[in-house]
């Protein structure tokens, strides 16, 4: 299945790999239920698409239309779909610091693994929904980003390589209101070779 957000047809969710159910200290339970509302995602993205093929585009207008409350809605879905691909491809590793051109990466941009390690944890302190680690082609360079939703902030012409859920939904079920624990148990499972894969394929530079 392809995930291409705006190609019209219908999309169906990517299948969890199979380490995403032993992860160290988060919970089999917390990742079936989390699996649950990604499909809730693709599904309305479907459905927005599918409505969006027939709205009347003679009556945009910004306070209020069909074509507006669709293309809103749209964003949070399909920010929905690429944060929640992002996060369960790169998670059943065993964290650590990276090697490779995701630690070269991260040394240039941050000083140190430590270093970017601290800033995304304040990152995801300080976000009501994720932080990402992002490569922005402009910079030259990672930077953690913060979003409060599904659809906010991303910044255009970055290409994230670390997406960080915060939301309650991804750590209440095991942690309760301990955020920080759950962000550490996070940076633990992440698999850098997932990481450097994609580092590869974007054709990212790491020096
Ligand atoms: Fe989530």
């Amino acid at each position: 299945m392809s995930t291409l957000a705006y190609n019209a047809e219908e999309i169906g969710p990517r299948e969890l790999k199979p380490a995403l159910y032993e992860l160290d200290g988060i919970s089999r339970a917390s990742v079936e239920a989390h699996y649950k509302l990604y499909q809730g995602y693709v599904s309305k993205r479907n459905e927005i698409l599918r409505k969006l093929g027939a709205v009347d585009l003679s009556a945009a207008n910004q306070v209020y239309s069909d074509v507006r409350g669709l293309k809103v809605e749209l964003s949070f879905a399909i920010g929905g779909i690429k944060n929640h691909e992002l996060y369960f491809e790169h998670l059943g590793g065993h964290g650590g610091d990276p090697s490779g051109a995701v630690g070269d990466l991260l040394e240039r941009s941050f000083g140190s693994a430590a270093a970017w390690r601290a800033d995304l944890k304040a990152t995801g302190m300080a976000a009501r929904g994720w932080a990402w680690t992002a490569y922005d082609w402009d910079e030259g360079r990672l930077f953690n980003y913060i979003g409060d939703a599904q659809n906010t902030f991303p910044v255009w012409n970055a290409t994230p390589l670390v997406a960080l859920d915060v939301y309650e939904h991804a750590y209440f079920l095991d942690y309760q209101t301990d955020r920080a624990s759950y962000i550490d148990v996070f940076l633990e499972n992440l698999d850098w070779d997932v990481v450097n894969d994609w580092v590869g394929r974007y054709g990212i530079p790491a020096r």
